[in-house]
């Protein structure tokens, strides 16, 4: 599934914009600067790809990657930004929610979580989002390269709790370091299972 070539495909603002749904995705999300474009580039093993297409105004779009002819990687606009006007953000909100409740070939979406910080309350509205549409969900932890492992434990405990009381919730957790390359393929591997 990873083996072939990676390419930024689009950005979409609109249900109509979405790409034919003829192979399965997953999709990212997580707060603005949890790690989402550098990790889609460390799976896809190219250095800017997301990045790419990270320029200021597409922020609210959702971007789309194919990774080879089978699967697409689907980077969600990060939220959290504390000074987005409350239009940008009903606006992404209603997206987001016809997104999650009507991709069929949608397989699973990773919530990525700064292994520094845990599980915020922005964090658990996306997870009720995701509950409430039925998307499994997988929480990724990045920036581990930047947590000591006696704080990483209580944060570990911290994100269980959190992802206990979401239904919609698979149990296993992937530590990541797009830095380091930890956890990148278990990642993929996690991802060519859901085939
Ligand atoms: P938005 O697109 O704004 O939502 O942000 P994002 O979630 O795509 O974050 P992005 O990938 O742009 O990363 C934000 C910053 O975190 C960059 O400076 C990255 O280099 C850094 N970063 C991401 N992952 C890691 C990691 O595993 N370890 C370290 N040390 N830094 C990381
Ligand atoms: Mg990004």
């Amino acid at each position: 599934l990873f083996a072939g070539q990676s390419e930024f495909l689009k950005g979409v603002v609109a249900m109509s914009g979405l790409p034919a749904a003829d192979r399965m995705e997953v999709c990212f999300a997580g707060r603005s600067n949890v790690g989402k474009s550098t990790l889609i580039n460390a799976l896809t093993g190219t250095k800017a790809l997301a990045r790419a297409s990270n320029t200021p105004g597409r922020t609210q779009e959702i971007n789309y990657f194919t990774q080879g002819p089978d699967l697409y990687l689907v980077d969600l606009p990060g939220y959290g930004y504390a000074n987005a006007p409350l239009s940008v953000v009903e606006k992404w909100q209603r997206l987001l929610k016809q997104y999650l409740g009507g991709r069929s070939t949608l397989r699973r979406a990773f919530v990525l979580v700064d292994a520094r910080h845990g599980v915020k309350a922005v964090d658990e509205e996306i997870m009720g989002l995701l509950d409430r549409s039925a998307v499994t969900f997988q929480c990724v932890l990045t920036k581990v390269d930047k947590v000591k492992e006696k704080d990483l434990d209580r944060v570990l405990d911290q994100v269980r709790r959190a992802l206990g009381r979401h239904p919609a919730a698979y149990p296993e957790l992937v530590l990541t370091s797009s830095e380091k390359g930890d956890g990148i393929a278990t990642l993929r591997s996690i991802i060519a299972t859901l085939e």
